[in-house]
């Protein structure tokens, strides 16, 4: 992967931006692969803002979400489909039917995670993904032990990932949803251009061994080695145990 140190989040936004935009004026009807979480926020910040200022048409631009929880009702505050509609539809003014989140509804799980893998495929594939990463290497909801060739599929969130999210849930554990569906690592690669944000030390490690370590589903996020077009934005802090 090619490795971008930033002085900070607003820069990493910026390179993020500038590569998104440069795409929907080349292709108008392009396909954004979108994450939540609190790393990608500064660059869909940036990106809202270019948009904006430069009158952007996005009217055709269409998207794909990494991840949803499984049997949490989409209009939830804390589901991601309202999540991404927040800090991606509304200020990009993106038009919400191009947007599509895996669909958790627990009736139809089981066939939802092929049919989205077939919905991107249809839309041509995804142009530029961006992604965040866990402390434990996890991207997606793909947490360690991930098949590295998985499709969207349902999974167990861990006991830890569930503690960590139980702050959007009234810090009360129980209410976290206890699955999700999520773009496997084998759907995630095939993407054109991948973009990893990380900051901060906490997430230094997890960067180390993504670019440095074996492939290994260990570390899911060591699979960007396989790919041809990976580009990995941190901070120092988040740089500090590269070699
Ligand atoms: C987001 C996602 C997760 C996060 C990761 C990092 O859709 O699937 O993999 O990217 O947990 O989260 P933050 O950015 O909050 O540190």
């Amino acid at each position: 992967a090619e490795v971008i140190i930033v002085r900070n989040q607003d820069e990493a936004g910026k390179i993020y931006a500038q590569c998104v935009t440069d795409l929907i004026v080349r292709k108008p009807d392009c396909v954004l692969g979108l994450a939540t979480g609190s790393s990608p926020l500064a660059a869909y910040e940036a990106l809202a803002r270019d948009v904006n200022e430069r009158h952007i048409d996005v009217s055709q631009v269409r998207g794909f979400a990494l991840d949803e929880y499984a049997g949490l009702d989409p209009r939830h505050p804390q589901s991601y489909r309202s999540t991404i509609t927040r800090t991606v539809v509304e200020p990009l003014g993106l038009d919400p039917e191009k947007i599509h989140v895996p669909n958790g509804d627990l009736d139809s799980i089981q066939e939802a995670g092929a049919a989205y893998d077939e919905a991107i495929a249809r839309a041509g594939g995804v142009d530029i993904q961006i992604l965040g990463i866990g402390t434990d290497g996890h991207i997606g909801f793909n947490e360690p032990g991930s098949s590295l060739a998985s499709g969207t599929r349902i999974k167990t969130l861990t006991e830890q990932t569930r503690i960590d999210n139980a702050r959007f849930f009234d810090d009360d554990i129980s209410k976290v949803p206890s699955h999700c569906i999520t773009q496997g690592i084998g759907t995630i690669l095939k993407a054109r251009h991948l973009v990893l944000l990380a900051f901060g030390a906490g997430k230094a490690e997890a960067v180390a061994e993504t670019v440095e370590g074996g492939i290994s589903s260990f570390c899911p996020a060591s699979a960007l080695q396989l790919h041809p077009h990976a580009t990995v934005i941190v901070d120092e802090a988040a740089a500090s145990r590269l070699r």
